[in-house]
């Protein structure tokens, strides 16, 4: 199957996502359209082609200089530009979850509360992150008694049915888990849980399983950063392993989360862009589409570190990058929902995460640190006008 069919199925599956979508996010907050449309947000132009476009956005204290819903200035980017968000770490069990039976929404239920008073929908992420490094502490130490597997089971349970209940009618599309492997080998990773259970898959299952029969109708997704960089084929085939075993046992997955942390380590003299695998790259996306699995981009942004210095060449060479790999992910019909991982250069993780050699800050969001847009905002909007259309 290529990126350019799509079956009856996933047209119908689109058509009520779209309607959700008009519902939630209504004509988009867009600010300052004109009628030849050249000053609308990029969810409007989204919306004329059946996507939508939004950001991670995460919780800060009114007036606090951070990518949040208390900053006015970083508001106004997102108010112009989105029509739905996902919190950056505010549902996370780390940031939910300080003990087997408490639970903490006050963070999450702000930007609950924002996006609300937005009109702005909102994504769920995530239910799982399966990761020691990203669980809270007690997760990794915890005693699960003498029945570990009925305990461990317990406890992805209850989150999952106190999370998507208290968020009923609210968050249609979820992060079920997220990022299961080592990206290196491709084999899983485990946690304490996924021991207590005797496998990562059992983990899995049980979570898509809780989160259906708690969602019929909501999107349930997998989430994962493998990509299109070379050395990433373990992972690629690893997560495809993932997929087609959700098909053989009935897991109820619906979609691939694909990050999209996109990465320019090194630069292809004859492209003048990031190294990148085209052809695996296609052929993944194929055959995840392939066997049913919509797609959305789930956490856009770009790692600058192979280009020089120079603001402006970088800029240029970050918008160059992003519509090479745009073009590839737009030409599927199955992909609608297009999520920045914030949308403002200072406030990215990727200023700590992954700092350039040369000490600058990365050039990785569509917007600077002086709140205005870069020419990666402008190669979003000219990607999202000139897209195919959905159905
Ligand atoms: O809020 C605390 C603060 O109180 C404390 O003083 C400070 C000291 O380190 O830490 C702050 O928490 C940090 C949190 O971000 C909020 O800024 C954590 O240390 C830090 O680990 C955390 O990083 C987040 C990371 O996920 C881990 O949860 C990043 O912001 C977030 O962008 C990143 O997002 C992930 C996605 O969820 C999954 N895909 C990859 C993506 C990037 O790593």
């Amino acid at each position: 199957m290529t990126g350019a069919s799509v079956t009856r199925r996933e047209t119908l599956a689109g058509l009520s996502a779209l309607s959700l979508s008009a519902c939630a996010g209504g004509a988009g907050p867009a600010v300052g359209a004109s009628p030849s449309g050249a000053a609308d947000g990029l969810h409007q132009i989204a919306q004329r082609k059946g996507l939508r476009f939004g950001s991670a956005i995460a919780y800060g204290a009114e007036g606090s200089d951070s990518g949040s819903i208390g900053n006015p200035a970083y508001r106004k980017v997102v108010e112009r530009e989105c029509g739905l968000i996902v919190p950056e770490n505010e549902m996370k069990w780390q940031a939910t979850r300080p003990g087997p039976d408490q639970y903490n929404f006050a963070a999450f239920d702000a930007i609950v509360r924002y996006a609300k008073s937005k009109g702005l929908d909102i994504r769920g992420h995530t239910l799982l992150w399966h990761r020691p490094k990203w669980m809270p502490a007690w997760v990794n130490n915890y005693d699960y008694g003498a029945r570990p597997a009925t305990e461990a089971a317990r406890l992805v349970t209850s989150h999952i049915e106190t999370v998507t209940r208290r968020y009923s009618g609210v968050i249609h599309s979820y992060d079920v888990v997220n990022e299961l492997f080592d990206d290196q080998s491709g084999a899983f990773v485990d946690t304490s849980i996924s021991t207590a259970m005797g496998s990562p898959e059992a983990v899995v299952d049980l979570a898509f399983h809780t989160a259906r029969a708690e969602l019929p109708d909501a999107e349930l997704v997998y989430n994962d950063y493998m990509s299109w960089e070379p050395g990433m084929g373990n992972h690629r085939a690893a997560v495809l392993r993932l997929l087609e075993g959700f098909r053989k046992r009935g897991t109820p997955c619906d979609a691939l989360g694909v990050q999209s942390h996109i990465e320019m380590r090194t630069i292809d003299r004859a492209t003048g862009i990031g190294t990148h695998d085209l052809k695996e790259w296609r052929d993944f996306c194929d055959q995840v589409t392939g066997m049913g699995y919509r797609l959305l981009l789930t956490e856009l942004d770009v790692k600058d570190n192979g280009l020089p210095a120079d603001y402006a060449a970088r800029d240029a060479g970050v918008a160059k990058y992003l519509t090479a790999y745009m073009e590839v992910m737009l030409s599927y019909p199955q992909l609608r929902d297009i999520l920045a991982w914030g949308m403002v250069d200072k406030y990215s993780w990727l200023q700590g995460f992954a700092p350039r050699a040369d000490g600058l800050p990365q050039r990785c969001c569509p917007y600077g640190d002086d709140f205005k847009p870069h020419p990666m905002r402008a190669a979003l909007a000219e990607l999202l006008a000139s897209a195919p259309a959905r159905a």
